[in-house]
């Protein structure tokens, strides 16, 4: 049952509604005469700088490829930098829902955001749209009808390397992450997986998010010798972990595993360090899909720019809106019937189609993918249609 009703008339509407014109002419804008507002939370400045620009030109390209338009309406954008700091996250997302009004919040990368934008989206019952952060909650105990992701949760590509090391007999293994969601939930789906089959994590290791002081724990890797190390960094430290992973040695000593975030988006700075790393994720280089042949294309022209991971999660997220938009003819006071659209339809992504779960997270196939030159290269589905458990949501 959705408790995501319609919001009614704009604040700015009730205050002139005194005057029968006034009051109709405002009507017809609520009731989505006007734009579709879209707002924008994304990092645009640090770590993952990156990863929220190539989001917003995902979501960009897909809308102009309908011609600027979803649902017959033209789209408004609205943006504000979350600078990947979760002590900001309740502050921005309030500026796009209450002072722009936008319809559907776009947000974000960085797990500790997510769980203040998801709150302020709640409260306000604005729809969102998460075009990264795989923080667990989201689509699990935090899950709600105005809720949807269009990348994945933490747990998925954790779990899918922790099937991968398993099935390949590994035995001993240490995990290294930033110390927040992101990285912490990302070993937990590992160790599930990999514990199950008989793997032991035999050391968590972690530092604070965004830090990049990373000889001391790779120091401490060495003299554990692992079987194997599985760690998540994205972003500008994954770059700079891949090459100090590298410079120290390690390289052709102890095998390094990774949710593909490790090299997705970053393997132009990385370089020779990254060679022949092996990473779990929802999206890779050479896949066989005519979709994804298009989407590369187009992109490349637009930006000039390789596409990755984030650049694809962003042209999703504008998939998943348009499929709401769709359904009531761009009229989004309808939320009801966006939410049913939107939880009924099947992305035709880049990464292959997919579906929603019922908490709203996509039930994707995760790849096993190497790096060859400038290439994350598929080298088959470690995990076929992983859903994750979403432990904990009552929709
Ligand atoms: C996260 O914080 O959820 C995240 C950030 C970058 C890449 C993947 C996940």
């Amino acid at each position: 049952m959705h408790r995501f009703t319609a919001r009614g008339l704009a604040p700015a509407c009730l205050a002139i509604a005194a005057s029968f014109a006034a009051s109709f002419a405002c009507t017809a804008a609520a009731q989505g005469s006007g734009k579709i507002k879209v707002g924008f939370m994304l990092p645009y400045t640090g770590t993952y700088a990156s990863l929220g620009n190539a989001i917003e030109n995902g979501f960009r390209m897909y809308v102009q490829e309908q011609g600027g338009r979803l649902g017959g309406r033209e789209i408004e954008y609205f943006k504000v930098d979350d600078e990947s700091d979760p002590a900001k996250a309740p502050e921005n997302a309030s500026k796009l829902i209450k002072r722009d009004q936008v319809d559907v919040v776009v947000g974000t990368v960085h797990s500790g955001v997510q769980m203040g934008i998801v709150k302020v989206a709640k409260e306000n019952n604005t729809l969102l749209i998460i075009p990264n952060a795989g923080v667990d909650e989201a689509t699990g105990p935090l899950c709600g009808p105005n809720i949807f992701r269009s990348s994945f949760s933490n747990w998925q590509p954790g779990y899918a390397m922790g099937h991968v090391l398993a099935e390949r007999g590994m035995k001993r293994v240490v995990t290294l992450t930033w110390k927040y969601a992101a990285g912490e939930q990302s070993v937990k789906g590992f160790k599930e997986a990999f514990e199950a089959k008989g793997g032991k994590v035999v050391k968590e290791l972690s530092l604070p998010f965004p830090n990049v002081e990373f000889q001391a724990l790779i120091t401490e890797v060495a003299s554990i010798k692992p079987d194997a190390v599985f760690v998540f960094f994205a972003g500008g430290g994954a770059v700079k972990f891949v090459k100090d992973w590298a410079a120290a040695g390690l390289k052709e000593k102890i095998p390094l595993y990774a949710s593909g975030f490790l090299t997705d988006g970053t393997l132009e700075a990385q370089g020779a360090a990254a060679q022949g790393l092996e990473t779990t994720l929802h999206y890779a280089d050479g896949l066989a899909n005519p979709r994804d042949q298009s989407f590369r294309l187009g992109y490349a022209k637009t930006y000039k720019l390789q596409p990755d991971v984030y650049a694809v999660q962003g042209y999703d997220a504008a998939q998943l809106l348009a499929a709401g938009a769709s359904a009531v003819k761009g009229d989004m006071t309808r939320k009801a019937e966006v939410v049913k659209a939107m939880e009924l339809t099947r992305v035709d992504s880049p990464r292959g189609s997919f579906t929603l779960s019922k908490a709203h997270n996509p039930v994707q196939d995760f790849y096993l993918r190497k790096v060859d030159g400038r290439e994350n290269k598929v080298g088959g589905i470690a995990v076929k249609a992983l859903a994750d458990p979403a432990r904990g949501c009552r929709i």
